[in-house]
């Protein structure tokens, strides 16, 4: 399907932006009515799903449900319907812009319109449209805006904009300043007119990577690069190709980031990474980043088999499964298997770039998850408490750390680091959901630390009464800071204050 002109989105005025937003949110047409749709079929093809969502949606009582039909499952309405659904008015604005039009005896979508919480619609393409079609939300799009502070206040950049919605995100809760970036001068026409028809105030630039922006510097950056490794025969797709390895463009990103971000500042950046022997994600992002790295954190967590990452990416050649699915699916493989690719996983990567007062110090670490259970509090939580990782000791020591709210000790037989084979005693610290952190055995006394420091106004006062309690223990202070150090990667001991 060839992608519809955007010519008609510019004379579309405020007032019936307005009154389309208020259309949308009074008859119900909002997030929850799709997650709940979604949820009534998740499986991974969007073609094979439609007609079961349309199912579930037409036997929904709110209007809005209509409207999810027409604007996220690609159903054809009869014209009374979709008049009915939009209003008169609405219906007649929509049919001279070219978003909707007859077809067929009925009426269609040339796009999809999807909302997403907090209150905001998205206009974009469907994935299938060709080259340049705009990616609107998805899943991934959707855990990055989970990640925006309910009330920012900071500069945000949503770089790989797409149709503009982590930028739209950010303003809603209160950026100062929202920018996007895009390679595809459609994403950036898209992303305007969405800033319109939601009321928002953000700026869009066409270019590579940060270089719209180099000038500037944000303390929140969002990004959901394009990850997929391209065959060679395979026809371009700029939201979908990350080069020919997949992860090229990702990295080239991660890389450029540091530079426009501010003290204080994080990036996050989700994408789905080839797992190549040898080679975990965080070695490779370490690489890129060279001399001048901020903080790194990469939570990893399962991800589709390739077979499922051929399957998808080939509906997009070919959404009725013919030939030319079977052909770009067998592409796919053949390239992934080239590649040595066994598996994708997952990630979440995090660059956060330390006040000056926090030291030169930096931390890289990894953590596998057993699933995206974390929130925008617990992980910023967490990221406070990293950030103290690899300060001088006397910072470390004024702090105030507590035991983290989500951390459960469970005493267990596990072997004996000093004698191998021998079981032994010893409380294991889990963090469960939605904290992050990583299981960690500890022997008696080193959970009485823990609780000592998680009692005290500072980790000084903290090992001082320690110290006082037992003078031996004098001699072993930057061990026991150490620990303290420990406890924090591992996510049992949290900022506190
Ligand atoms: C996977 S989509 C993500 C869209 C949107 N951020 C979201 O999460 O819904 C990746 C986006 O990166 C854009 N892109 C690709 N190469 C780029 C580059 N070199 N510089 C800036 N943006 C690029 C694509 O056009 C596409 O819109």
């Amino acid at each position: 399907m060839p992608l519809p002109s955007l010519a008609g989105l510019d004379p579309i005025s405020g007032d019936t932006c307005e009154k389309l937003l208020a259309r949308f949110r009074f008859t119900g047409f909002t997030s929850k009515l799709v997650s709940e749709a979604d949820g009534f079929f998740s499986g991974t093809l969007r073609a094979p799903r439609l007609p079961i969502v349309r199912f579930w949606l037409e036997r929904r009582p709110e209007p809005g449900a209509t409207l999810a039909r027409l604007f996220v499952y690609d159903a054809t309405l009869g014209e009374t319907e979709a008049r009915d659904a939009l209003s008169p008015e609405l219906f007649e604005h929509l049919l001279d812009a070219g978003v909707v039009e007859r077809s067929g005896g009925g009426v269609r979508s040339l796009f999809l319109v999807h909302p997403v919480d907090p209150g905001i619609y998205v206009l974009s393409d469907r994935l299938d449209a060709g080259r340049d079609a705009v990616m609107g939300p998805g899943g991934g799009t959707e855990h990055l805006a989970r990640l925006v502070p309910a009330a920012f206040e900071g500069r945000a950049l949503d770089l790989g904009c797409g149709a503009g919605t982590l930028a739209l995100v950010a303003a809603r809760r209160g950026a100062k300043r929202a920018v996007g970036v895009d390679l595809n001068p459609r994403a950036i026409e898209l992303s305007r007119f969405n800033t319109r028809l939601n009321g928002l105030d953000a700026e869009f630039f066409a270019g590579n990577g940060v270089e719209p922006v180099e000038n500037e510097s944000f303390d929140l950056v969002l990004s959901q690069p394009p990850f997929v490794g391209r065959p060679s025969e395979q026809e371009e797709r700029t939201f979908l190709f990350g080069g020919a390895r997949g992860d090229e463009l990702a990295l080239a990103f991660l890389a450029a980031v540091p530079s426009v971000l501010a003290p204080g500042g994080r990036a996050f950046f989700l994408l789905q990474s080839a797992e190549r022997e040898g080679e975990p994600l965080t070695t490779r992002v370490r690489r890129v980043l060279g001399d001048s790295a901020p903080h790194l954190l990469v939570l990893s967590g399962g991800g589709p088999t390739p077979a499922t990452q051929a399957s998808v990416f080939a509906s997009f050649e070919d959404p009725s499964f013919g030939e030319e699915y079977a052909r770009s699916a067998r592409r796919y493989l053949e390239h992934f298997e080239k590649l040595g690719i066994a598996a994708f996983g997952g990630a979440l990567v995090v660059l956060s770039r330390p006040t000056p007062a926090l030291g030169d110090g930096r931390y890289a670490l990894g953590l596998t998850l057993r699933g995206p259970h974390y929130d925008a509090v617990s992980l910023e939580t967490f990221l406070r408490s990293l950030d103290l990782v690899e300060t001088p000791d006397d910072v470390l020591e004024r702090s105030q750390l507590r035991l983290s709210p989500h951390v459960r000790s469970t005493l267990e037989l596990v072997d004996d680091p000093n004698a191998p084979g021998t079981p032994a005693q010893s409380a294991v610290l889990r963090v469960a959901a939605p904290g992050i952190g990583s299981d960690w055995p500890v022997a008696p006394a080193e959970l009485e630390v823990l609780r000592a420091i998680d009692a005290s106004p500072s980790v000084r006062a903290a090992l001082d009464a320690i110290v006082q309690a037992a003078p031996a223990l004098a001699s072993l202070r930057d061990e026991l800071l150490g620990f303290v150090r420990n406890a924090l990667l591992r996510g049992a001991l949290v900022r506190g204050g």
